[in-house]
């Protein structure tokens, strides 16, 4: 039955969540469109967009202590959700965690299955307030944010990246005891090889979602133009494998690999002048609300699979028009969508007949007639 995953683009119809956060229990059917969350300070909207989080992707965005997360006085928490396919056949899919750190996933029945099963069941894009530090922070989100792309198109991108990350680890290991690059040589082969692979794979996805990124920010953000450069780690046109060769002496004194696609990064511009320089706050959150909504749009053309949106505190920093642009962008991607909001009326611009309301009071939610 597991292997009937590919089918499942379909949303989630069915949320329940125990002993998360301050929600002891609930149980919601969903609408395949938007769903919002209305509630106070405190009532718990974050924490449903947390569980659903940690349904596609085995952990919370929030702590990285499952202890943080699980339900003050209580032993473990669950999430659980329900797909339906186009056969209205149904894929059920459960996380529970235990305090002792022990994760089980259950995937159509099966226990025991992996973590990078459920972000292939489920692939999440999550919208909220600090989002922006994509564009101001440091390479590691922007090549989060690039991988989260590759991964879902080549299949053979997790395993790829999994085996160079732990030859590198192994290379800065062997940096700190080695006499000579001959004692790398072999490995360093191997690496090479991996690092060309993960590189081209970026570079192909970065040319194909670069399009719809810029075509997104004309309806943001139409006043300025926006350059994506791809930065691969290491420099244009020399091989990976001369790059380590050349470099083992630095390396040495270094004690680790300092070039490689674990520094490739994505270097965004608005006309000629790093974003983070020029753009506003909302400004910059409309940039990052579109590359996740290009990357949505991207998936679905390649896969055929739909992703799922969650937005945080929607109307924080965006005025009604900016929320009303954002709105129609997402209907037009026909994604479901989450969106957690203080009041109704900050929504009120995105409202439809397929939209449902619930309204959350310290942890517990009821769906708005
Ligand atoms: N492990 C836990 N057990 C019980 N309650 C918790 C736990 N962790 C957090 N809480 C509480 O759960 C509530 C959840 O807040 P959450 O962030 O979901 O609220 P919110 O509706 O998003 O609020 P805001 O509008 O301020 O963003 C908080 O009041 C918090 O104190
Ligand atoms: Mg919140």
């Amino acid at each position: 039955m597991w292997s009937r995953q590919c089918d499942f683009n379909m949303p989630l119809s069915r949320l329940a969540i125990q002993q998360f956060r301050n929600i002891e229990a609930c149980d919601i059917e969903l609408s395949t469109g938007f769903n919002f969350l209305i509630g106070p300070n405190g009532s718990g909207k974050t924490s449903v967009l947390e569980a659903i989080y940690m349904l596609g992707h085995g952990r919370s965005f929030k702590s990285s202590l499952t202890g943080r997360v699980i339900q003050n006085d209580c032993d473990q928490l669950f999430v659980h959700g329900r797909f339906l396919n186009s056969d209205q056949f149904e894929l059920p899919i459960g996380i529970n965690k235990q305090r002792d750190g022990s994760t089980e996933v259950k995937i159509g029945g099966q226990p025991g299955q992996k973590l990078a099963q459920l972000a292939q069941v489920l692939p999440l894009q999550m919208i909220h307030p600090e989002g922006f530090d994509l564009l101001t922070d440091g390479p590691k989100h922007r090549r989060a944010f690039i991988d989260w792309g590759v991964f879902h198109v080549e299949p053979a991108f997790f395993d790829t990246w999994g085996r160079f990350k732990r030859l590198n680890k192994q290379r800065n290991a062997l940096l700190k005891t080695a006499s000579c690059y001959r004692e790398l040589s072999y490995w360093d082969q191997e690496m090479a090889s991996l690092a060309e692979s993960i590189s081209c794979w970026r570079a192909e996805y970065v040319s194909q979602v670069s399009e719809k990124i810029a075509r997104i920010c004309q309806i943001f953000l139409p006043e300025y133009e926006i350059q994506l450069k791809y930065y691969r780690g290491w420099e244009k046109s020399t091989p990976y494998a001369s790059i380590l060769a050349e470099n083992f002496e630095r390396d040495q004194v270094l004690g680790y690999t300092f070039s490689g696609p674990n520094k490739a990064d994505l270097k965004i511009k608005v006309n000629g002048t790093p974003v983070e320089d020029v753009l506003s706050r909302g400004q910059l959150k409309l940039m990052v609300c579109a590359l996740r909504v290009a990357q949505g749009q991207h998936l679905t053309e390649v896969t055929g699979k739909q992703c799922i949106y969650l937005i945080d505190d929607f109307a924080s920093e965006l005025d009604s028009q900016r929320r009303k642009r954002l709105a129609d962008c997402l209907r037009e991607t026909r994604a479901q969508v989450f969106v957690s909001s203080i009041t109704q009326s900050q929504i009120d611009d995105m409202l439809d007949e397929k939209g449902k309301m619930f309204r959350l009071e310290h942890g517990t939610i009821e769906q708005n007639i």
